[in-house]
């Protein structure tokens, strides 16, 4: 133990020239998913010139492990921590709150990163912060590195430059095991570029009503093809490495209409609500889990909402069920703040109630250092045991070990499989983007002619924001008619075809006053971009609460010109059309397929590639009609298969 404290306090000395002499501004610059609940919610990064300008400046020596834990196992490292160090492992702050003066001053085992800046940090800039907040940890006398969390859900959406990949309902509606594993490699070679190795991801939630805000994190509404899809992404993240994090444990997807959480001043829907489901539905819910465990993954994270009235956050049975039962030896981690909202009078003893229901991390954005008191406390006065802690501690330094932070805690030695922002990444995100497309209508067909004057008209037809939809730099994302070019790597519908223009011998015209010269209207609507609750709706009309202002106007021009109409929608799951329908002649369900796809939509429009997608769930014509199980379209269906 003296050796230890001696090592610690080289180290400290050490590094005090070099990271404490840096500028005191802090890392945490990304604004809160709370606080980003305008659409339009832009913030500039303040402290990208700071990471720009300390890019050189990672502290010489740089701190390394703990030489004591060398060649330990990860119960011999634990039973060498205080109950201060093994609390503080079980505790994770966000980015915006714990800055690595924190980290210098407490070893904490995580730190959380969210959307919430645009322009985002690059790839670089990640680099140069996981860096610095590994240094921080690995100068205290703990000495144990920390591991950086994101949620990189369609590519590493928090990242400038970065390829953004179709989101969960188009990899759905393509339904294509073995191009989905191949995007889970490209994308997970992507979060080894930045270094945030811990994927929050995949989300294997299964829709089951649309009105729901996170539809569109769904890839379906089958359970099977959820999990074999989520398996494939799982899997090829995995094979580069990444720490995956199938969420949210479980039955999400299946909270009733009406039963959304009331919380923190926000009344949602369905979100954060309550799952009243079957013996049969949980069965097959732990049935798919299962094979997650199965597959190796490491972390597991727990859901918001309840299960048949019990919070899943505190429902024991479940959460040791994984660990006793069903043979998981990663950890598991709570999701986003979500303590708070435990049965328990307090935080206090919510955090007891979470931390002996058998989560092992607890994701606390501002509370963390609370919560890391809370659990001292309650071990010392037998409130949790030891046993809990140690079995926290010991699962999370395994998955520590195994992921080679012990061995290469800066993380110099990973192997990306892709270059940064490769040319493979973007083909595989624009080949499912193109195979996501699903036609629902098919009067004219679904291609255009060679010589046609098409006048392209609509919100969505020259927005990059529209085609990438939520978590998207931002939580909730942006679209580009709210001033900024959302997605400066992607395509708009409207660039990607006049770009091809010329070779298909296209006229492309958007002027209304030449839409009478035109031989066909290309009609572009869709919905804004949300995230979680803010996508919550009761009125899922593509000209209702969540559609882009101007989708009636444009709708209206079209009818007007009594031209042939193909219509192509954009949105996060499957809108209400009925009102509109009679008049287009074709009908293109793009949903958010990505900075690609743009390009994958122009590709399909002049027949370089086919239309193989299904829809991931069912269509409905009206609200009423989903309460009343009546399906318009059901899932699998394609106009053309
Ligand atoms: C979401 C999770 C996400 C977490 C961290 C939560 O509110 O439910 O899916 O991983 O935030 O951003």
């Amino acid at each position: 133990m003296r050796l230890r404290k001696f090592i610690a306090f080289v180290l400290v000395l050490a590094i005090s020239v070099g990271i404490f002499a840096c500028s005191k501004a802090q890392d945490s610059f990304v604004t809160s998913q709370a606080q980003t609940s305008a659409t339009t919610a832009v913030t500039t990064s303040e402290s990208q010139a700071e990471t720009t300008l300390e890019a050189t400046s990672t502290p010489t020596p740089i701190p390394t492990i703990n030489p004591e834990y060398i060649g330990l196992s990860a119960e011999e490292i634990c039973d060498l921590l205080t109950i201060e160090e093994k609390a503080a492992q079980m505790v994770q702050g966000a980015i915006y709150n714990l800055n690595r003066f924190d980290m210098a001053e407490v070893c904490y085992g995580s730190v959380l990163s969210t959307n919430g800046n645009w322009p985002a940090n690059t790839c670089e800039q990640w680099n140069n912060i996981i860096r610095r907040y590994q240094a921080a940890a690995l100068s205290t006398s703990t000495g144990i590195p920390f591991v950086y969390g994101n949620d990189s859900v369609h590519g590493v959406n928090t990242t400038t430059g970065c390829v953004i990949f179709p989101h969960n309902i188009n990899v759905g509606a393509a339904n294509n095991e073995e191009l989905t594993y191949e995007m889970g490699v490209a994308v997970g070679s992507d979060v080894l570029h930045t270094q945030m190795i811990w994927n929050f991801a995949p989300c294997i939630a299964v829709s089951n009503d649309p009105r729901w805000g996170r539809t569109y994190e769904c890839f379906s509404s089958d359970i099977e093809i959820v999990t074999n899809l989520g398996l494939a992404l799982n899997n090829g993240m995995m094979s580069e490495g990444v720490i995956t994090c199938p969420k949210h444990f479980f039955c999400d997807g299946y909270a009733a209409y009406g039963t959304g959480e009331d919380s923190g001043g926000v009344d949602r829907i369905i979100d954060r609500g309550d799952a009243i489901v079957s013996d049969d539905v949980i069965q097959a819910n732990l049935d798919m889990y299962q094979q997650f465990i199965d597959a190796g993954a490491q972390t597991i994270m727990i859901s918001h909402t309840a299960l048949n009235g019990v919070k899943m956050h505190e429902y024991a049975e479940y959460i040791m069920m994984l660990k006793d039962e069903m043979g998981f030896t990663g950890f598991i981690v709570s999701d986003w703040d979500s303590l708070e909202n435990c049965s328990g009078a307090d935080l206090e003893e919510n955090v007891i109630l979470a931390v002996n229901a058998g989560i092992d991390m607890l994701m606390e954005s501002s509370n963390y250092e609370e919560c890391r008191q809370i659990i001292i406390e309650a071990v010392n006065d037998g409130r949790i045991s030891m046993e809990r802690i140690d079995d926290a501690v010991t699962r999370i330094l395994r998955v520590k070990i195994d992921a080679g932070l012990f061995e290469d805690p800066y993380l110099e030695n990973l192997n990306p499989t892709y270059e940064w922002y490769s040319t493979e990444s973007q083909d595989i995100a624009r080949e499912m983007a193109a195979s996501s497309l699903v036609p629902i209508k098919d009067d004219i067909g679904l291609t255009i002619e060679e010589g046609s004057r098409v006048f392209v008209c609509g919100p969505a037809s020259d927005d990059t924001g529209a085609l990438c939809g939520g978590w998207t730099y931002t939580w909730e994302g942006s679209l580009d008619s709210n001033g900024l070019n959302w997605c400066p790597t992607g395509t708009s519908i409207l660039t990607a075809l006049e770009n091809i223009a010329e070779e298909y011998n296209l006229t492309i015209v958007t002027d209304p006053e030449e839409i009478s010269t035109c031989d066909l209207v290309l009609l572009c609507v869709g919905e804004i971009t949300y995230a979680e609750w803010t996508g919550d709706t009761e009125d899922l009309s593509i000209t209702g609460s969540h559609g882009i202002p101007g989708n009636l106007e444009a709708i209206e021009l079209a009818n007007e010109s009594g031209l042939p109409t193909i219509t192509l929608i954009t949105s996060g799951r499957n809108v209400i059309i009925s009102e509109y329908i009679d008049n287009w002649d074709s009908v293109i369900m793009c949903y958010w397929p990505g900075s690609e796809g743009g390009e994958a939509i122009a590709s399909c429009l002049v027949g370089e590639h086919e239309y193989t997608g299904t829809l991931p769930m069912p269509f409905y014509e009206s609200v009423e009609d989903i309460d009343n199980g009546i399906e318009w379209l059901p899932q699998g269906y394609s106009a053309v298969n």
